[in-house]
């Protein structure tokens, strides 16, 4: 099978497949760092992007340009929006949207990139599925697909948190998966997000941050290692 591309934003998201990635060679391009070599016996490259959604294009870019990646998965930690979510709790991105794009005193939505056909970007049907199958393996942990929402912004606020869910109706917000979404869609590659709550995007947010991260980051590692397994 092709090469794939696995995405973390911070070390906490890529160590644990650094740990286990066997044959590795490293390349870097444009200060991002590109491990090449295989995981579960899968052909892989994984990278660390850095935060945002700028790291995030380039970097899918880059593994689709560079390594003939066939498709991208993007593994880390979300802030909850679905109040059915608790933390630890994974989400499957059935689709992905920048919900800081904001022209709307030019009447444009908010969320919507102006004079482009589409602004929520789909995600692919087998690894959604493949995702699913991986997610049943996981005890006690729930998995919710939906929307999920990217910006170059953390967010703490239940105000703002209830306009995420009422505006554009996502299950977890971050600051990358959108701008993965957008590239796999200009180049035709297909993508999934894999996202594990930290927090809940409130007020407390920070502190859960803090705590949880290593936790959630770790879930959201054990469903991609799950879904390799199966291909
Ligand atoms: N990643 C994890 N928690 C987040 C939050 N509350 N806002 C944006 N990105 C996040």
């Amino acid at each position: 099978s092709g090469m794939i591309g696995i995405i973390g934003a911070m070390d906490s998201e890529i160590s644990r497949f650094l740990d286990e990635m066997e044959q590795v060679e490293t390349q870097e391009f444009f200060g991002i760092v590109y491990y090449r070599g295989k995981l579960c016996n899968v052909p892989a490259v994984v990278c660390k992007s850095g935060v945002g959604k700028v790291n995030a294009a380039v970097c899918t870019q880059v593994l689709i340009d560079r390594y003939q990646a066939e498709s991208v998965i993007f593994t880390g930690v979300a802030g909850a929006l679905h109040p059915e979510l608790e933390i630890g709790d994974l989400v499957i991105s059935t689709e992905c949207q920048q919900h800081d794009i904001d022209a709307s005193p030019l009447g444009f939505p908010q969320g919507t990139i102006p004079f482009q056909e589409a602004s929520v970007f789909p995600a692919d049907a087998c690894l959604i599925e493949r995702a699913k199958k991986a997610g049943g393996q996981i005890e006690g942990v729930k998995v919710l697909l939906g929307k999920v929402l990217s910006g170059d912004q953390f967010i703490s606020d239940v105000r703002k948190v209830k306009e995420l869910r009422e505006k554009f109706n996502g299950t977890c917000v971050e600051m990358e998966g959108a701008a993965v979404a957008h590239v796999c869609h200009l180049i035709g590659v297909p993508y999934v997000v894999i996202r594990s709550m930290s927090d809940r995007a409130d007020h407390s947010a920070q502190v859960n941050f803090m705590e949880f991260t290593e936790l959630a980051a770790e879930r959201s590692c054990a469903m991609v290692r799950n879904m390799l397994l199966q291909m």
